[in-house]
């Protein structure tokens, strides 16, 4: 066993730290403010490699594996979580067609969302199903050579930006087994923005409504069989919960390095609050779980790597690494005190980003599920 970044790996992770650092950094909070996302800065990523790190090269990716790509998504979310989740999101569609697209779909769809050109979505949840996902009405008709979907759909990552979009309708009957996957192009009649959500955070990454009305597309548009929508989507989620809890250990570690030096540079009852023992044992907490957390992620990443089964691994990792940066975002804000609740630091805005990782791709009680469904088959604990 091997617990050292390989050469790539490192160099990932300094190519996105430089960029972010000195780019990104200066422009996140401002950006927050006005709500204003920048594709700009995912082409410029793209540039760098960095969008489409586990596709293959022909359709012009970086030809490597999720640990390499969970390197970058933790740096960019050290410093934007919205910014490392609209590239975990462009990566969604590149997912769903590189293992499940036609040829012809994954020449037409994936070299410019891997380069960065193009920004991708998901669009799987609505008002009446959001953890029940199979229980979605949005429909989708055929009728000769092209679907019609109407319908709305609920909480997609930057839909009103994204060039192209997976989008999940119904053609069968009742339940996941009526599901079908289509791949829908911005600028396509019918594809309308309803309201964008108000949040906690995360306000550079925009939160759409879509209404879908009488949207048209060709046949060629579905992925895979009618009725594998389902599938597909989950598929894609068990890799895109490996990105979210990558964008939670970037989130925790920014937190950390903030509480370490806050507490050394802050002085009470003459000394640095460091080496008082209530902070010096919730920073070595944080710490310590952060490490555990970064662990989990990357054996999911590791099992995905190998091709071996990780869908339980991506949901525990999901599971621990956000509720770690949930508590370690908190816990920081605790060791900085007043200030640590004002917007002179940062800490508040990562508490803020953290809450929403929790429910992202499948609520942490949708992973304990799976978990739970998992490990309840098992005879004897081997994982
Ligand atoms: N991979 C492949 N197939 C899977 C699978 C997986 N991970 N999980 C389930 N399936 C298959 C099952 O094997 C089953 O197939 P068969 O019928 O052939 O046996 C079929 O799918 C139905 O599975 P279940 O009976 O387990 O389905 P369920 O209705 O009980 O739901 C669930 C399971 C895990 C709760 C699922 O609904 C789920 O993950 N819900 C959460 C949805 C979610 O994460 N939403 C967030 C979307 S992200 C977003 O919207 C924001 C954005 O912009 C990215």
């Amino acid at each position: 066993m091997n617990f050292e970044a390989t050469p790539i790996q490192a160099e990932l992770r300094m190519l996105a730290r430089k960029y972010v650092q000195k780019e990104l950094l200066p422009l996140v909070e401002g950006d927050e403010k006005s709500e204003t996302f920048r594709p700009e800065v995912i082409r410029k990523l793209g540039e760098l490699g960095l969008t489409g790190i586990p596709v293959p090269e022909a359709y012009d990716g970086a030809g490597l594996g999720y640990l390499d790509y969970i390197a970058a998504i933790e740096e960019i979310a050290a410093v934007s979580t919205g910014y490392a989740i609209s590239v975990a999101v462009t990566g969604l569609p590149q997912v769903i067609l590189s293992t499940f697209g036609t040829e012809a779909q994954k020449m037409k769809y994936i070299p410019s969302l891997a380069r960065g050109e193009a920004i991708g979505a998901f669009s799987l949840s609505e008002a009446g199903s959001g953890s029940d996902a199979g229980a979605l009405t949005t429909t989708a008709r055929k009728e000769g050579a092209f679907y019609i979907l109407n319908g709305t759909k609920l909480w997609t990552t930057q839909g009103d930006v994204a060039q192209t979009l997976i989008i999940m309708a119904r053609t069968g009957g009742p339940g996941p087994k009526g599901v079908s996957s289509f791949i829908v192009e911005k600028g396509t009649p019918g594809l309308g923005y309803g309201k964008r959500e108000k949040k906690m955070g995360m306000h550079t990454s925009h939160t759409m409504e879509l209404v879908l009305e009488n949207l048209k597309i060709p046949a060629e548009n579905l992925i895979g069989q009618e009725g594998d929508g389902f599938k597909i989507a989950m598929t894609a989620l068990d890799s895109g919960r490996i990105t979210i809890a990558a964008c939670a250990i970037g989130i925790a570690k920014a937190a950390l390095d903030v509480a370490c030096s806050h507490s050394r540079e802050r002085e009470q009852f003459g000394k640095p609050i460091a080496e008082f023992q209530g902070i010096s044992f919730m920073l070595a907490d944080m710490a310590t779980q952060i490490d555990a957390a970064q662990l989990l992620v990357q054996r999911a990443a590791w099992l995905k790597d190998e091709g071996k089964p990780f869908s339980t691994e991506a949901a525990m990792a999901k599971l621990f690494a956000t509720d770690t940066a949930m508590k370690v975002t908190t816990d920081a804000v605790q060791v900085l005190g007043g200030a640590g609740y004002t917007q002179e630091f940062p800490v508040e805005r990562y508490m803020r980003e953290a809450k929403v990782l929790q429910i992202v791709e499948g609520t942490n009680q949708i992973q304990r599920m799976v978990i739970g469904r998992s490990v309840s088959q098992q005879t004897l604990f081997t994982f």
